[in-house]
């Protein structure tokens, strides 16, 4: 399939000079973002817990003010982390809390050790990287925390019980937040339906690709960087209203709840 849109271009010349975190900057949606941010020349530092996929971001982003490994779920490792950011670029503007996992299975097999995992990135490391940056947004004035929710966290989807809740809560992390710190942090989430990203491709088969392609209504996965350009624009000054809210990028998913009713042609879940 040809690409419809033009590959990101700078369009909001206000987040030149920025001070940008992204949180699971090395790969998917994170990357695009970054590379995003640095293409509108912001100063971006990547926050993520892969270490070689952060060594790799030396010559796929060379823009970059810094990459610094960090386990968002682990607080210790998220203050020292920021405490980094404040000596590479003096400080946040934008925190895009992206960084998180999921897991495929059933209901009847998470494991409190799974539900916990998933809870800790998703969910408590959306808190602990929220926390530091918006302390820093209240003291000096102003900023713009944005999060990677999902429509999993407006819908229920099977098999990812422990994640739809995690994106639920980030979803009513995002409206409190946004309640308490207004006006002078703006803070939203983005809800990405089905993004094509590295980890989403590993797990089809070029048949399950087809059929859930045909299950969207505009007929395919979102690019990873059509998710970063919402993420601009809500960092952007043209964003300057918009606060509290919870943003599906879904190409229609959820005008209808095609793709998550009808589940079961995607395939069963792993045999328990
Ligand atoms: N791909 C999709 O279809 C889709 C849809 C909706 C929402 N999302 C959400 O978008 C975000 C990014 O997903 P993606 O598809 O780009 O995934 P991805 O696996 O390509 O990237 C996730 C990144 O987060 C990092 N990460 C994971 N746990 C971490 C931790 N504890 N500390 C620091 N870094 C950590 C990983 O190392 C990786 O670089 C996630 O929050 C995901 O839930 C993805």
């Amino acid at each position: 399939m040809t690409d419809p849109l033009p590959q990101p271009l700078a369009r909001h010349p206000e987040l030149h000079g920025r001070r940008v975190v992204v949180t699971g900057g090395a790969s998917g949606i994170g990357f695009a973002t970054a590379e995003r941010f640095v293409a509108e020349g912001s100063r971006v530092v990547v926050l993520d817990r892969d270490a070689a996929g952060l060594a790799a971001l030396a010559s796929s982003l060379p823009g970059l003010a810094g990459a610094v490994q960090a386990d968002v779920s682990d607080r210790a490792s998220v203050d020292a982390a920021f405490a980094e950011v404040d000596r590479l670029v003096g400080g946040v503007d934008v925190l895009v809390a992206n960084a998180g996992i999921s897991i495929r299975h059933r209901f009847l097999d998470i494991t409190p050790e799974d539900w916990r995992k998933v809870m800790s990135v998703n969910l408590d490391g959306v808190f602990n990287c929220a926390q530091e940056a918006a302390r820093r947004m209240v003291a000096q004035g102003g900023g713009v925390v944005l999060m990677t929710a999902s429509t999993n966290g407006v819908v229920g989807h099977p098999f990812y019980a422990d994640y739809n809740a995690s994106k639920a809560g980030v979803i009513l992390l995002t409206r409190s937040m946004a309640l308490e710190l207004a006006p002078v942090v703006r803070v939203n989430s983005v809800c990405p339906g089905y993004v094509m990203t590295p980890m989403q491709q590993a797990e089809y088969t070029p048949q399950q690709l087809v059929e859930t392609d045909a299950k969207i209504p505009v007929g395919r996965h979102a690019r990873p960087d059509e998710v970063a350009s919402l993420f601009a624009f809500l960092a952007s000054d043209q964003a300057a209203y918009l606060t509290g809210l919870a943003i599906p990028i879904d190409g229609g998913e959820l005008a209808g709840g095609l793709a998550s009713r009808d589940w079961i042609r995607v395939g069963p879940a792993p045999a328990s």
